[in-house]
């Protein structure tokens, strides 16, 4: 099959490699789309686990399933699923854990199901861990990237009040017909104000401890990726000094989450789509072979929405 490589020069190209076979619990997906995400740039540089060269990146796909391991339901072949692999969604085939594959009805547009995918499920599960309903206050940094895109429309699905950080007046414009109650451009004005209730942050970088100061008293942080980089150790001091306030950080990762949560978080996200409550925005479709292009623009921060890579 032809699958996206990291080169020992970090260059990705499409190569030609041995089909992945399912193990024992795995199915095998033939891939329609993958979803290119930051987590892929991350991977490249060496910052994720499982970097090395010669990986195929990857961790969402939308497909159909074409075979199963050992110890996998056999009605599972044929389905047409969303799956996030640990790694390798970008290739024509990709081996999965069952229980990382999420049922799509036959009639979904492929492109708009993986612009929601993994994003929408990290919003929606970090967001109900945190407590977010009807008039909670939350702060969304990143609102224009993948995550924040999904973090800022199921928190206003949820009747919260958000105020969406993003990087230009365009792409506030836009958050607001998405839902943002209120947009604050980095680039022109400093984010103050608050109190929040919940802070959802998918950049982190050296400005994370001046959003801690924003949130109030039992706050949460929900800490969930690193756009800009890790954390300075001053993130951490200012946690503990604001003791006072009784902050929960809330570190979050998709992988720790049940396949159960997984599953009631995936229903709730496609009855908010079904009902015009969610709007998956796909920014660009490229060919797999193309996907350089994804991974520098990705890297930039220019993408509005989901980069998605075609297969086949
Ligand atoms: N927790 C999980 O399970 C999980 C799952 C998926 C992804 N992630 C992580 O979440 C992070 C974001 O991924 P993504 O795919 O959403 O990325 P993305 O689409 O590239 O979005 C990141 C956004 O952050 C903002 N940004 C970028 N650089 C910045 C900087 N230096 N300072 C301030 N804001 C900056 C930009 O938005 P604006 O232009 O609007 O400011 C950009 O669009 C990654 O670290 C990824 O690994 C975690």
């Amino acid at each position: 099959m032809q699958a996206l490589v990291v080169q020992s020069s970090g260059e990705v190209e499409v190569n030609e490699v041995p089909d992945p076979e399912p193990g024992p619990g795995q199915v095998l997906v033939e891939t329609e789309v993958a979803g290119a995400g930051f987590v892929d740039v991350m991977l490249r540089r060496g910052q994720y686990a499982g970097s090395a060269a010669g990986m195929v990146p990857g961790v969402e796909v939308v497909g159909r399933v074409r075979a199963a391991g050992a110890d996998v339901p056999a009605d599972l072949v044929g389905q047409r699923v969303l799956a996030q692999p640990s790694l390798g969604g970008y290739a024509e085939l990709v081996a999965v854990d069952a229980g990382r594959v999420l049922p799509l009805p036959e009639d979904t547009d492929a492109a708009s199901a993986v612009a929601l995918g993994v994003n929408a499920l990290v919003a929606e599960v970090s967001l109900s861990r945190a407590g977010v309903r009807n008039g909670t206050r939350v702060l969304v940094r990143g609102a224009s990237g993948g995550v924040g895109l999904l973090a800022t429309q199921v928190a206003a699905a949820r009747g919260a009040e958000v105020t969406a950080v993003t990087s230009s007046a365009e792409r506030a414009d836009r958050l607001r017909a998405l839902g943002a109650t209120t947009v604050v451009d980095r680039t022109t004005a400093t984010v103050s104000g608050g109190p929040y209730d919940v802070v959802v942050d998918p950049v982190a970088g050296p400005d994370m401890p001046s959003f801690l100061e924003l949130l109030d008293a039992n706050g949460h942080y929900v800490a969930c990726g690193a756009a800009a980089g890790t954390p300075p150790d001053a993130f951490f001091h200012a946690l503990l000094a604001a003791f006072f306030r009784s902050p929960t950080l809330m570190a979050f990762s998709l992988s720790s989450v049940t396949q159960d949560e997984l599953r009631a978080s995936w229903r709730e996200i496609t009855t908010l789509w079904a009902k015009g409550a969610l709007e998956p925005v796909v920014d660009e479709r490229l060919p797999l072979a193309e996907a350089e292009k994804a991974l520098v623009a990705l890297e930039a921060g220019t993408p509005f929405g989901k980069v998605v890579l075609t297969c086949g």
